[in-house]
């Protein structure tokens, strides 16, 4: 027969009622424990709080809804992965047109850094445009790279039109050869997470949009 030393016995019975204690408040034992630190403590300033968001996007959607509401052309959202993920679910739902909606993956900023190493598409562009309005959504504008080779392969596929829409814009950094169409926020030649935005694939899922700690990135 199996014997548990009771010392252990009792060790794993007060584990295991600190985990029921602590979900049925919604708290993962993990979290309460320190093992995954709260992202809070990695923001250095908000930038924008999250009601201030919500209020623009909402501003935008109208935007949006009166340029594309009388057009006889149907209309296609392209967003770029990963970092325009939350802004696109908050926009699309309140666009009250028909669309379709693709997806696209550019890779700028490849692991744990905040200097973009040039924009490539990954993967094959799948997205229907032809003989439609294309409405590229991306999180932020920053060098122009990204919005510069989306927006030209798109042209290329015979669109009726190519808009672009970004939560953020860097005006100090932006070239003059790159436009946005609508722009929820002009902001800091700063690196900012939040909302959709990550370094090194963490901090997308902070509501706000924040500047993180320096020195959390100081070495990359
Ligand atoms: P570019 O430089 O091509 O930048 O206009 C566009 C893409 O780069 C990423 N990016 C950032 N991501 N904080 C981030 O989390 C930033 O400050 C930042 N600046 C640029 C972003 O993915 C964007 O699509």
């Amino acid at each position: 027969m199996l014997r548990c030393n009771p010392l252990l016995g009792k060790r794993l019975h007060r584990f295991w009622q600190e985990v029921g204690f602590l979900r049925r408040f919604g708290v993962s034992a993990d979290a309460a424990r320190g093992i995954i630190p709260p992202v809070d403590d990695d923001i250095e300033r908000i930038l924008i709080p999250r009601e201030r968001i919500a209020r623009r996007v909402a501003e935008l959607a109208d935007e949006i809804g009166r340029t594309y509401s009388d057009s006889a052309a149907a209309l296609t959202v392209v967003a770029i992965l990963s970092g325009s993920v939350i802004f696109l679910a908050d926009l699309m739902r309140q666009l009250p047109i028909r669309m379709k909606i693709g997806l696209i993956t550019v890779s700028s900023y490849a692991g744990a850094t905040t200097t973009s190493r040039g924009a490539s598409i990954l993967g094959e562009l799948r997205v229907d445009v032809r003989g439609r309005h294309v409405l590229v959504v991306d999180d932020i504008l920053d060098t122009g790279r990204t919005l510069r080779l989306v927006t030209a392969e798109l042209r290329q596929r015979e669109p009726v039109s190519v808009r672009t829409c970004v939560l953020l814009r860097k005006p100090a950094k932006v070239p003059p050869d790159v436009k946005a169409d609508f722009v929820g926020f002009d902001v800091e030649d700063a690196f900012v997470v939040g909302y959709g935005l990550d370094y090194d694939d963490h901090y997308r899922n902070y509501p706000d949009i924040g500047i993180l700690r320096p020195e959390l990135y100081a070495s990359a």
